[in-house]
């Protein structure tokens, strides 16, 4: 298990079955490594970790409030909902990591949106440094841009062979073979060696 430096524009994606601790390694692993986020909580769990906002006037206001740990809980759980925040975030955000949940809900195998494209292939150097987290339940049905641009993939334990061969960089049998709450961590910067082996958090007590 190596330690894990993330950089705010990284890109990342993080993959497994329902219940099988990715919520739960973001707030606790990622979160407080990073300087600045908006997360895209659909299912409102990241209350506790930043000032939560329902709309583009709140999170205004947020980052007028020089707030840097913003919660969006989307009112509408649209995909216009989510390609109006991408834009938003295109035209007003520097220097920020997206956290998107269960993001096959608001971009799919086959529709991506223009802005949050823009985000993902365009953004990740000057003047925008944007990192993007993208965390589905569903890889199988994840855009191939999102797969394919993720320098760090990281994937707790599935059940399906499809959905764990669609990741790629890690082998499907070790993906089918983790214990709940263990993960792999592909990491491309680590070219030797890219695979790292990550046991359950620790319960805390
Ligand atoms: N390392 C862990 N040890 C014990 N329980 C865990 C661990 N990680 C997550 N859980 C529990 O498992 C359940 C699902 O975790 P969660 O992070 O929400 O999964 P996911 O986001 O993959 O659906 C939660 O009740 C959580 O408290
Ligand atoms: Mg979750």
């Amino acid at each position: 298990m190596r330690p894990l430096k993330l950089k705010t524009n990284l890109r990342m994606f993080v993959a497994s079955k329902t219940q099988m601790g990715k919520t739960t390694w973001i707030k606790r692993v990622v979160l407080p490594r990073l300087p600045a986020y908006l997360v895209w909580d659909l299912k409102k769990q990241y209350g506790g970790h930043g000032v939560v906002v329902h709309d583009l006037k709140g999170l205004e206001d947020a980052l007028s409030a020089n707030c840097c740990k913003i919660i969006f809980q989307p009112l509408l759980i649209t995909d216009t909902a989510f390609e109006e925040l991408c834009e938003f975030i295109f035209f007003h955000l520097r220097g920020f990591t997206f956290i998107i949940e269960e993001v096959h809900q608001v971009v799919s195998k086959h529709k991506i949106g223009f802005y949050f494209k823009q985000l993902l292939t365009v953004c990740m150097g000057e003047p925008y440094f944007i990192g993007i987290i993208a965390i589905s339940q569903r890889c199988a049905n994840v855009h191939n841009d999102i797969i394919g641009s993720s320098g760090i993939v990281v994937c707790f334990k599935m059940f399906l062979p499809c959905d764990a061969e669609a990741i790629g960089v890690i082998p499907a049998n070790d993906i089918l073979a983790l214990e709940p709450y263990a993960c792999l961590i592909y990491n491309e910067d680590e070219r030797d060696n890219p695979i790292d082996c990550w046991p359950p958090l620790p319960k805390i007590t």
